[in-house]
C-alpha cells in the first residue's frame, strides 16, 4: 500500500496544490517558538514555511514522496524535510512538542495503516505534546455521494474513493475521526468547508489535542 501511494505522490508531486487551513494564531498560542514539530506528510513544506515566517525553526518535516520533498527543498532550501522510507518515523520516541498531519489521513484510507501511522505519532510526542490536525468529512452532496457509492463495494466501505488519476482517498465521518484521535486530549474541533486539491469544497474537520494519558490503545 505505502509504494502504491509512494507512486502516486510522486507521479503528481510538480501538479498539486495544497490549500487545507492551518491556524498559526491557534499553533501559536500553545507552543513556544523554540518547539519541537514535525509535519508528517508534509508535502512541499507549505506549513513549515509559514511557521519558520512566524519565527519557529526548530521543524523537521517527512514525506513518503521523494519528489513532493524535492520540490519543498528548491522552493525552501532552508526546511528540514525528509524522504520517509517506510511507516515508522525516523525519530525517537517522545522527541517532538507537536506533530502537524495536514490532510495525511484521507490519503491513508484503510484503518490499519491509518492506526500504525496514529501510533507512530503518539511515539514521537513528548508526554503533553500537541497534535495539530485537519481532515476532510464525508460530504453529502451529488457529486460525493456518487464517487462513494460507486467504490463502496470495492472497498466495502462508504467515503473510501479513487480519483481518475489513480489516487484512492478516504472522506471521514465526525466518529471515526474522534476514534483515530481517541487517546488525546480534546483541545479544540471545529469543522468547516475546505478546499480540496483538485478545487472542490468538500466538509472538514480541524483537530488540536494533546497527548495526556499514560497508555495508548491503538
Ligand atoms: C494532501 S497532501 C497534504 C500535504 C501537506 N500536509 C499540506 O497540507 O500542505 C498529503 C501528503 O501526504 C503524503 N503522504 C501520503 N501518504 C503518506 C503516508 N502514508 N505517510 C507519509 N506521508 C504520506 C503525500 O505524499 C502528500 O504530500
Amino acid at each position: 500500500m505505502l509504494e502504491n501511494q509512494r507512486k502516486y505522490w510522486n507521479g503528481v508531486a510538480d501538479e498539486k496544490e495544497f490549500t487545507t487551513p492551518f491556524q498559526i494564531d491557534v499553533f501559536s498560542k500553545y507552543l513556544p517558538k523554540n518547539a519541537r514539530i514535525l509535519d508528517f506528510g508534509c508535502g512541499y513544506g507549505r506549513t513549515l514555511f509559514s511557521l519558520y515566517n512566524e519565527g519557529y525553526q526548530n521543524t523537521v518535516g517527512i514525506d513518503i514522496s521523494e519528489k513532493m520533498i524535492a520540490r519543498g527543498k528548491s522552493i525552501h532550501p532552508y526546511l528540514n524535510l525528509h524522504h520517509l522510507i517506510t511507516e515508522k518515523i525516523p525519530f525517537k520516541e517522545e522527541s517532538f512538542d507537536a506533530v502537524i498531519a495536514l490532510a495525511l489521513f484521507t490519503c491513508i484510507p484503510f484503518k490499519k495503516q491509518q492506526k500504525i501511522t496514529m501510533s507512530e505519532i503518539w511515539r514521537v510526542l513528548k508526554p503533553g505534546g500537541y497534535l495539530y490536525m485537519n481532515d476532510f468529512l464525508i460530504t453529502p452532496n451529488i457529486y460525493n455521494r456518487e464517487r462513494y457509492l460507486k467504490f463502496e463495494k470495492k472497498y466495502q466501505h462508504y467515503g473510501i474513493f479513487e480519483l481518475p488519476d489513480g489516487g484512492i482517498f478516504r472522506h471521514h465521518s465526525q466518529e471515526e475521526i474522534f476514534d483515530l484521535v481517541k487517546d488525546f486530549q480534546l483541545i479544540i474541533a471545529d469543522t468547516s468547508t475546505f478546499k480540496t486539491m483538485n478545487g472542490h469544497l468538500t466538509n472538514g474537520i480541524f483537530y488540536f489535542g494533546r497527548k495526556n494519558s499514560i497508555l495508548p490503545t491503538f
